[in-house]
């Protein structure tokens, strides 16, 4: 019997740090996921801040493995190559002769500065990439720009407003038989 009594006096402080223990578990478990809650909601936010003003495009992801469309060279002052690459709706409806692009299309200009190559003296390899420019087709969301809405990134980051007002105004006027697109696909 007298050995029970210490025993009944000690389980308080037992009960105590089994509750310490059982509650640092609980929260050296829970840390991980709050840190992924966390950080699941980080490239969320960022998306907003890296969406084009007036648009709300953002870069698409994977675009560097996207088919060609076409080259294009810019003459000076900017002097730079260009890529014109399309998702796979783009391709598809390049390939069919069909226009207007489909909703889902989306074309990629991206763009270098020239540079000689180190190898080789007459030849001219891209440099520093410049601007990423995007078009996203979506008919009804931006129906007030002929279905296109448009990205431009320096760094990937969009650029100001004012040079968001310019993208519809000139490819409206020169491309208006092409569905707004200039780029033909390259034979
Ligand atoms: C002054 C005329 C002009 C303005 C302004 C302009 N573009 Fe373009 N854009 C062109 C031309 C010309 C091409 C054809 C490719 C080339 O020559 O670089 C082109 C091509 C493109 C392409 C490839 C698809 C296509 O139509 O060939 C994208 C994407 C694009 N522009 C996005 C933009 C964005 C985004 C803006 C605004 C920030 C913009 N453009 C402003 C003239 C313009």
């Amino acid at each position: 019997m007298t050995p029970a009594e210490p025993e009944k006096n000690k389980s308080p402080y037992a009960t105590m740090i089994v509750l310490a223990v059982v509650l640092l578990v609980v929260l050296l478990t829970c840390v991980p996921y709050l840190v992924t809650i966390a950080s699941a909601e980080g490239p969320a936010a960022r998306d907003t801040a890296d969406a084009s003003p007036i648009f709300g495009v953002t870069i698409p992801p994977g675009y560097k493995q996207w088919e060609l469309i076409a080259p294009a060279e810019e003459a000076a002052p900017l002097d730079e190559f260009r890529a014109v690459v399309g998702n796979r709706t783009a391709i598809d409806a390049y390939q069919a002769g069909k226009l207007p692009f489909p909703d889902g299309t989306i074309l990629v200009k991206r763009a270098w500065k020239r540079k000689q190559s180190p190898e080789f003296a007459s030849a001219t390899i891209p440099g520093a990439a410049t601007t990423v420019q995007v078009m996203v087709k979506d008919s009804k969301k931006y129906a007030s720009t002929g279905g296109w809405g448009f990205g431009r990134f320096i760094g990937g980051k969009p650029v100001d407003e004012a040079q968001h007002r310019t993208c519809w105004g000139c490819h409206e006027a020169r491309a208006s038989s092409r569905d707004y697109v200039f780029t033909r696909l390259a034979p």
